[in-house]
């Protein structure tokens, strides 16, 4: 049995006051509810939304982290200093990071064994662009995420990493890929992690949709078999969105 997990990711948006109320909010918002809750705010706002939090069970992710333990790395945030501040989780290899920050799968499998180390778990988002789509290549450039993010991470850390499948075309453009196109590329993600681990390693890899999913929309996407839960931008930023969508499947 696969428990969803439904994550919120803040961006760039609201100031640690601000992230505090908010969180406080969604604490209360999600209470009761048997999926998995995760926010993450900016770095500078985890350390209130930790507070905020406190004795509800929402989880605290970050949005990034830096691809070395310490040293001379201005402006960087190491996984250890997550963990410290009350981390739960790390979002790697956001379709953002990768087109405006240009990190390559390399780079991203560095910072996901550098989270693993630290215990902290991983979200590790993959997705094709458009253009990829259309030439018919989706699910290729998919495996290759897997293959080069995964790389040197074994099946008993795999148990630590969540999936998230966020085509590029449908983040933050109101376009969602239909149930059906995303829960083939998910089946697709957990066949091909049974080829690279095993059957029972993919059956329990919780796989997350990502792109414009709204209060409207998650209810279909997550009918899916292999839809897992959901990585949520925009909707992930007001009480009235973001309830209803970690909320879905509650009374
Ligand atoms: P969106 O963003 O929900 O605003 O499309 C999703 C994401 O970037 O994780």
């Amino acid at each position: 049995m696969r428990n969803y997990f439904l994550a919120g990711n803040w961006k760039l948006h609201k100031t640690p006051s601000e992230a505090a109320d908010f969180a406080a909010q969604i604490a209360a918002a999600v209470k009761g509810t048997q999926n998995r809750v995760l926010v993450a705010p900016s770095f500078v706002a985890i350390p209130a939304v930790v507070e905020a939090v406190k004795g509800s069970n929402v989880l605290i992710g970050a949005q990034n982290c830096a691809a070395a333990e310490k040293g001379a790395h201005t402006g960087e945030v190491s996984a250890s200093m997550l963990k410290d501040a009350g981390v739960d989780a790390v979002i790697l290899g956001h379709s953002e990071r990768r087109s405006i920050y240009g990190e390559t799968d390399s780079l991203i499998n560095t910072k996901v064994r550098l989270v693993l180390a630290e215990k902290l778990e991983v979200i590790l988002c993959v997705g094709e662009t458009l253009e990829e789509r259309e030439a018919g290549k989706a699910m290729e450039v998919v495996k290759e995420q897997l293959l080069q993010g995964l790389k040197d991470i074994t099946e008993a850390e795999l148990t630590n990493i969540t999936i998230a499948y966020e085509p590029v075309w449908a983040i933050g453009t109101g376009k969602t890929a239909t149930p059906e196109d995303a829960n083939e590329i998910h089946a697709g993600i957990r066949e091909y992690l049974s080829e690279l681990y095993s059957e029972k390693a993919a059956e329990s890899m919780i796989i997350q949709y990502g792109g414009s999913v709204k209060p409207g929309n998650v209810k279909d996407l997550m009918a899916m078999e292999h839809i897992d839960g959901a990585l949520v931008g925009g909707a992930s930023l007001t009480v009235e969105d973001f309830s209803p969508i970690v909320n879905f499947n509650k009374g």
